[in-house]
């Protein structure tokens, strides 16, 4: 098991949105989770990633008890997070984007409370030369922002921006990466090239938990599905399973099954 959600209560203040809920992913596996808007979904990513702290239930990471951690230390672990809204610094460049991605392990110039500590000495630190490096790699898996390198990311078009948050996710090549409506106010074209994208990212091992509301196009290039809705467990099955179950076609799938 490379992810176990179990029995997550979680919210925002005192306002439970996730009622008790469980997920898993295995090693190499991606799992998409859908629901109707409101459902708890991004709330669950945001518990996971340690934005949140669930009063109950726990997250474990491989063998380790993650529950509670700061989101710098899991990624250092190896989880990336690529959010709903907001994924990308529209001022910065493409590259610097980029950059950014690596940011936790930056080797500061300056005295930084991050740099202190066991944790850190025994992770890979990188200097601003090899995070350069690292981003020249990373790049190559995406040729389109190839051009764009210098430009500001927030002139980019809305499924290349998609690219550039997937892209800095990358830096740190996580083992997990939990992936928050990348299909977004993308048109159907776009939708598919931002699915390749992830399809690729899967198959070159790592871990996915993905949100999306494009949930039949979803549901057929993921191994495992969990439908949530009013912070429950719903349903759960291999995508295809739930791509063909009437219950689920006819409440959450525009009805057709
Ligand atoms: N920052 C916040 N503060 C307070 N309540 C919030 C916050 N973010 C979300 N909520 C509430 O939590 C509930 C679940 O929201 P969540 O974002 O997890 O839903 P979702 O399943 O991701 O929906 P969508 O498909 O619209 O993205 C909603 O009722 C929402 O109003
Ligand atoms: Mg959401």
């Amino acid at each position: 098991m490379l992810l176990q959600a179990q029995n997550l209560r979680s919210g925002y203040g005192e306002m439970e949105i996730l009622h008790g809920v469980s997920m898993t992913l295995e090693e190499r596996e991606m799992v998409v989770l859908i629901g109707p808007n409101g459902a708890g979904k991004s709330t669950l990513i945001k518990t996971i990633f340690g934005l949140l702290r669930p009063t109950e239930g726990r997250i474990l990471f491989r063998d380790t008890d993650i529950t509670g951690f700061h989101p710098r230390d899991l990624v250092i672990l190896g989880l990336g997070y690529v959010p709903q809204t907001n994924n990308t610094f529209p001022t910065l460049s493409v590259l610097e984007n980029l950059e950014m991605g690596a940011i936790t392990r930056r080797i500061s110039p300056l005295p930084h409370p991050w740099n202190r500590g066991p944790d850190r000495t025994q992770s890979r630190m990188m200097n601003d030369a090899e995070i350069r490096e690292r981003a020249t790699e990373t790049i190559e898996m995406f040729p389109n922002l190839q051009p764009k390198l210098r430009e500001p990311a927030g002139s980019l078009s809305g499924g290349e921006q998609q690219m550039v948050a997937l892209a800095k996710s990358m830096m740190l090549d996580p083992e997990v990466l939990l992936i928050d409506e990348p299909s977004a106010g993308l048109a159907p074209k776009l939708v598919d090239t931002v699915f390749s994208k992830i399809v690729e990212i899967n198959e070159g091992g790592t871990g996915i938990v993905m949100v999306e509301q494009n949930a039949k196009k979803a549901l057929a290039i993921a191994d495992r599905g969990y439908v949530l809705e009013t912070g429950r467990n719903r349903f759960a099955g291999t995508g295809e399973w739930l791509l063909h179950n009437a219950d689920v076609g006819k409440l959450y799938l525009g009805g057709q099954a």
